[in-house]
């Protein structure tokens, strides 16, 4: 694993470094426990919160009028904060059923964790998006790509604004990397992990669930889409492109 992905892993909270059980608990859950009954394994596991909510890397306010510091405070402290709280909850169900055997509630766990996987690093992305802009664009490698990808900014622009105010339901517009393909694409996200291609990097994004924009905008998503495309944080999308391409 590179430096900056472990970089990147521990920004999420999933370093290698992070602790999913307390320690007498990880002594006590043996390979051979796997698949046995609730109880020889299970009994007395306390396990800890693999995940945690980033703090948001501005003040609440700091984003008005585009974004008010309201919504803010809802989007990040309950709504964020439920995902990572359901992310957290789903591995420790999937454990419980590793050590108990009983998978009976496997498709539900395995639904919550990604669901609420895919929110928390989509939240996590957005938030390091933002900022008041001044009108910048994409510079250095990153406006190259775009420019390979799209064809020149405005047409990213218009498919990516196009995208997003379309999604269907809540979702989410998504510039990624795709190492596979080494190319940028834009997705339309609906819930926050369907209609994706595996593997790709999330760059850019904006989140178009109705608790995102409705205190202020009511139902004019693409007034909310126009005016946050306008305070991206291009330095910080192209910093962390080039995290990935080397
Ligand atoms: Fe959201």
């Amino acid at each position: 694993m590179s430096t900056d992905r472990r970089d990147f892993l521990k920004q999420m909270g999933i370093g290698g470094g992070a602790l999913l059980f307390a320690g007498s608990a990880v002594s006590a859950m043996q390979p051979q426990d796997a698949g046995k009954p609730a109880g020889a394994a299970s009994q007395g596991m306390v396990m800890k919160d693999k995940h945690t909510l980033p703090p948001l890397p501005f003040e609440y306010n700091a984003l008005e009028p585009v974004i008010d510091e309201q919504t803010m405070r809802l989007h990040h402290d309950k709504h964020h904060a439920g995902y990572v709280k359901g992310l957290n909850n789903a591995e420790k169900q999937l454990m419980v059923a590793r050590g108990s055997g009983d998978y009976s509630l496997i498709k539900h766990w395995e639904r919550e964790l990604a669901f609420h996987g895919s929110g928390h690093i989509l939240h996590s992305v957005f938030w390091k998006n933002l900022m008041p802009n001044d009108g910048a664009k994409p510079e250095g490698k990153l406006a190259e790509a775009i420019g390979v990808s799209f064809g020149s900014f405005d047409q990213f622009r218009a498919q990516f604004i196009a995208a997003t105010k379309a999604v269907e339901g809540s979702g989410w517009g998504i510039l990624a990397y795709q190492p596979m393909f080494n190319a940028l694409y834009i997705y339309q996200a609906e819930k926050h992990q369907n209609l994706t291609q595996w593997g790709a990097i999330p760059l850019m994004v904006i989140d178009v669930w109705e608790h995102a924009y409705y205190l202020k905008y009511q139902n004019r998503r693409a007034e909310f889409v126009e005016k946050v495309f306008d305070i991206i944080n291009w330095k910080n999308v192209g910093a962390e492109y080039e995290k990935f391409i080397s």
